[in-house]
């Protein structure tokens, strides 16, 4: 099959904030084969910007260059050893379809990561994470494409250099990687993860007293429709800020100051510091439930932006700017953006 290419193609399908905007060029990469091909289709250009489920991206304008749409598919246990499991799952699947699907093989891991919208490939780029549980724990490996080159690599948990909402992927020439397939390391004995917020307490109300992981993914499940906009009928792109990590001697200071924040121990470098939170400050500088024309901040979760129907990605933006002077204003902290903005600005 060849790879397709279409120009000046519309993006709204394919962005979980439902923004229109266009790009020059949009491939879509389906099968590995296909892949000398893109390597000459890329030849000499810029760096395309690779879209994986469009669940973390905010298209401020049309897009000049070239939107890398992964397609990939497969999902394959490569072998075990002992207890451990390792999975094998092509970039563009499903993120969610994955957990599921090791749920059903009785294979424990990603029980906490359910629901988090998004593709395979795109997981380890913001190491994701919910409940207490980030990918960094389960990951393997990955294989990557140098699309400079065409070469292939792969990458250990030490070259991704996961930290929270972070790896090597977002930092110096990432753009040259291409993620195509990403290993990780399930297990057959549950080792549950209940210590996140109310998650025991959850699964304690609804009777069951010894969960198994299939318990602990609907507990999660249930959360997260209950707290978060589903982005099929409200666009959206989960969490629109990165919960601000702060060095210790400020998070103290901020303590004394508010000491109904909620706070968690964390580290800057090898610093202690700590982590506040996002929607917290946002929803004391009054902003939850608010809306601007057709774009607003979600009424049940603060760290949510939202787009009411035709909003664009400039007027999404322009909130979110808003937001982030008003909370420094009152709290004298700059709230980092989580999903990325493109064009790059
Ligand atoms: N809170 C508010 N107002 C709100 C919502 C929350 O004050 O409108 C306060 C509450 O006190 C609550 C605390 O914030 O206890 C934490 O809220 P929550 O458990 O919802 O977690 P979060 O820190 O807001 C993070 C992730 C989510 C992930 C949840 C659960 C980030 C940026 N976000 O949110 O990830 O699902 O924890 O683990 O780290 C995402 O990345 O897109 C995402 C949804």
């Amino acid at each position: 099959m060849a790879l397709s290419i279409v120009h000046d193609a519309p993006l709204r399908a394919l962005n979980s904030f439902g923004v229109a905007a266009q790009a020059e060029r949009l491939i879509s990469l389906d099968d590995e084969a296909q892949l000398p091909e893109l390597h000459a289709a890329l030849a000499d250009g810029p760096a395309p910007f690779v879209l994986g489920g469009g669940s973390n991206v905010l298209f401020t304008a049309n897009v000049p260059g070239t939107v890398l749409r992964v397609a990939l598919r497969g999902v394959r246990m490569l072998g075990e050893d002992g207890d451990a499991v390792t999975v094998e799952a092509a970039a563009g699947e499903n993120w969610d379809a994955l957990v599921r699907w090791s749920l059903a093989q009785g294979l424990c891991g990603l029980e906490n990561l359910s629901m988090i919208p998004g593709t395979v490939g795109a997981a380890p780029i913001q190491n994701i994470g919910a409940y207490g549980v980030e990918l960094r724990e389960v990951f393997d490996s990955l294989d990557a494409v140098d699309l400079r080159t065409g070469e292939p690599a792969r990458f250990s948990a030490a070259d991704c250099a996961f930290h929270y909402r972070d790896s090597t992927f977002k930092h110096g020439d990432a753009a040259r990687w291409l993620i195509v397939r990403v290993r990780l390391r399930l297990s057959r004995t549950p080792r549950l993860r209940l210590s996140y917020g109310e998650l025991g307490q959850r699964l304690h109300e609804a009777g069951i007293d010894a969960p198994g992981a299939s318990d602990v993914a609907a507990i999660v499940r249930r959360i997260r429709t209950e707290r978060l906009p589903d982005p099929a009928r409200l666009g959206n792109a989960g969490s629109f800020f990165q919960n601000p990590i702060v060095p210790a001697a400020f998070g103290n200071g901020f303590c004394a100051a508010h000491p109904a924040a909620p706070t968690y121990p964390a580290t800057l470098g090898d610093a202690p510091a700590l982590k506040l939170s996002a929607a917290w400050l946002i929803e004391r500088c009054g902003w939850k439930g608010i809306r601007d024309g057709d774009a607003g901040v979600d009424a049940r979760h603060a760290l949510v932006l939202v787009n009411h129907g035709v909003a664009s990605g400039a007027q999404l933006l322009a909130l979110a700017t808003r937001i982030r002077e008003s909370v420094h204003a009152r709290f004298g902290v700059w709230l980092e953006t989580e999903p990325v903005l493109v064009p790059a600005r």
